[in-house]
């Protein structure tokens, strides 16, 4: 796919699945939060500093930040998708989250100015432009000379199976091409050698990279499934298209694959992230 048919798909999927992370939001913020934690927690965002979040989906990594900084620091939230940032802004005001403002941003052309954040965090939003390089030009570009960067990314297929499985049936079964190597996509940035090429390449020290393994719990197949179509954005969409008995079939060759981790009704499969922090 070309650069700019892939622009538009990337924002139709996610724009398609902002409901599904809305609502998702407490049982992510349950099992993700560690991952969130993490990030804040590396870049240390001190009173009065200017974080911003990239890529932030329903907001909750920045939201952690925002109270880092205090009412004389700002948090300005940011996401390609205008859904999802309707529901970053529903989800700040509900927690009284009062010193961030919300703008639609791509991280491949910010419309934010040079040198003027002391903090970036994304989680899991630099494997989705389709230039990665330009996100982290734009973000260097943005950031103050000593300012910090934190962001996440999965590792692996292999140590994520919660989402390769689907992923992998849906290949198998010819719904989507197996993912090219490099190409934009959940498992872009798996590597920590691509990680740091693509952080010093846009003028940053060599960062930290740290794996951090959680588990991802659900309560039975539905709630795995569910799990699949209302957040994971390029997927969910495939499977909307399916036809009810390919459904059926995609379904149940999933539940096969994610047997052996079954717990009781449920599942807990283990997932993977690198944490790549620096800067300053
Ligand atoms: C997997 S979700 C992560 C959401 C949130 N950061 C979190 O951790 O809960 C990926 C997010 O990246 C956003 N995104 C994808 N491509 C982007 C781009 N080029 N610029 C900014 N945001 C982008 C999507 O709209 C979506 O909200």
């Amino acid at each position: 796919m070309d650069q700019d048919r892939y622009r538009e798909a990337n924002l139709d999927a996610w724009e398609s699945v902002s409901g599904g992370w809305e609502k998702r939001r407490p049982w992510l913020l349950d099992i993700t939060g560690v991952i969130a934690r993490k990030l804040v927690e590396d870049a240390d965002p001190k009173p009065g500093e200017t974080v911003l979040e990239l890529a932030a989906g329903t907001g909750d990594t920045g939201f952690l930040a925002a109270k880092a900084v205090g009412s004389e620091g700002r948090l300005i939230t940011t996401d390609l998708s205008p859904a999802m940032l309707a529901a970053a802004e529903r989800t700040g005001a509900a927690e009284g989250i009062a010193n961030a403002s919300y703008k639609v941003v791509d991280m491949e052309a910010m419309d934010l100015a040079d040198d003027t954040t002391d903090v970036v965090l994304c989680r899991w939003g630099y494997m989705f432009p389709a230039d990665p390089a330009q996100a982290f030009a734009e973000t260097r570009r943005v950031l103050r000379d000593d300012g910090r960067l934190s962001f996440a990314t999965w590792a692996p297929p292999q140590k994520n199976f919660w989402a390769a499985a689907a992923g992998a049936t849906l290949a198998a079964r010819g719904h989507v091409a197996p993912p090219e190597p490099g190409a934009p996509g959940m498992f872009a940035l798996a590597e920590p050698d691509r990680i740091r090429g693509l952080v010093t390449g846009a003028g940053f020290p060599e960062p930290r990279v740290d794996e951090v393994e959680f588990e991802y719990r659900y309560a039975d197949f539905e709630d795995y499934w569910t799990g699949i179509t209302d957040l994971a954005g390029p997927l969910a969409q495939v499977i909307v298209g399916l036809d009810p008995d390919e459904l059926e079939a995609t379904r149940e060759q999933v539940r096969g694959l994610i047997e052996s981790f079954s717990e009781g009704d449920g599942y807990v499969i283990p997932a993977t992230c690198l944490c790549t922090s620096g800067g300053g």
